[in-house]
């Protein structure tokens, strides 16, 4: 299969990745190519920013290819972001996202924030270009963690003081899930810091009477805590389910923006998101 995510291995470290990212790939892919050209002449700068944001290039798990992943992707877009700001907690795979970068898009404005994005969110914010009257900012934040323990929602959460739309990758197959008795055991906080909530378990019987598994509760729990912060609702639907190819659940991209336009790209984004279908993006105001 040949599609817009594919490319080259050039040498460097290049995490293996299952086949259902790829749905993933385009689903980030196609919302920041409608982004970037959709919000171009109505803000001063955009910014992209990868949380968790790896080594740019991954090799599809069980067959030879190579695909670009969320920070080359983002660098591809036909109307690049003013600024990308890369945080990555493995030095190995900040060095190989480095120098991918370094060698295709040396002319591009990028900053690396190599570290835990929880301790590290204030290296992230001060490479955000300052907003003003007269210089309109605006970003859009991708949130890729492994499972549900590498986020801290204060991390969302002091981001979310900017003008910023987030994808998040929520991990309720994949992790929520397979360790919903460990989570659900009252000394474990993995739960608490993720939602940054701690009285997160207060309406679990409730959901359990209506037949709402544990990780469709978290899911809307996290849409909540979004909902404080001012962002659109979203319900289960509004996500996408990203599944293993025997259809076991892996976990949701939810896309949360304040604004009417960005749900309406998100809308747009997942009709496109088949990885056989060639993105034809064609930019309607
Ligand atoms: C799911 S992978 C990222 C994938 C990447 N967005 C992509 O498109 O391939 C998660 C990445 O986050 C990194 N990571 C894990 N915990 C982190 C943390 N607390 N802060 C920053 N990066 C972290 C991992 O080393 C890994 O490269």
């Amino acid at each position: 299969m040949k599609n817009q995510l594919q490319t080259l291995d050039d040498g460097l470290l290049t995490p293996e990745v299952g086949r259902w990212s790829e749905k993933k790939y385009s689903l980030i892919h196609n919302y920041a190519e409608m982004f970037a050209t959709g919000m171009k002449h109505k803000w001063d700068c955009r910014v992209y920013i990868d949380l968790f944001a790896g080594a740019g290039k991954a090799k599809i798990r069980d067959s030879n290819r190579i695909v670009y992943a969320s920070p080359l992707l983002a660098l591809n877009v036909r109307d690049r972001f003013d600024r990308y700001i890369f945080c990555e907690f493995d030095p190995d795979i900040m060095d190989a996202l480095s120098q991918r970068v370094r060698k295709d898009h040396g002319d591009v404005d990028v900053k690396f924030v190599q570290g835990d994005v929880n301790l590290k969110v204030d290296e992230v914010i001060k490479s955000i270009p300052k907003h003003s009257g007269r210089f309109k900012v605006l970003s859009f934040c991708v949130v890729d963690p492994f499972k549900l323990s590498s986020l801290d929602f204060a991390t969302i959460k002091s981001l979310s003081d900017f003008y910023m739309d987030f994808l998040v990758l929520i991990a309720c197959g994949m992790d929520a899930q397979r360790n919903e008795k460990i989570y659900l055991s009252q000394n474990n906080t993995v739960v608490e810091c993720f939602l940054g909530d701690p009285c997160w378990r207060d309406n679990l019987p409730d959901a359990k009477w209506k037949r709402i598994s544990f990780s469709d509760y978290l899911v809307d729990c996290f849409s909540q805590e979004m909902a404080k912060l001012d962002y659109k609702s979203v319900d289960l639907m509004d996500t996408v389910l990203i599944r293993q190819p025997n259809k076991a659940p892996l976990y949701r991209l939810a896309f949360y923006s304040r604004s009417d336009l960005g749900t309406k790209f998100w809308n747009q984004t997942k009709k496109y998101s088949d990885p056989q279908r060639k993105f034809d993006f064609t930019w309607k105001a």
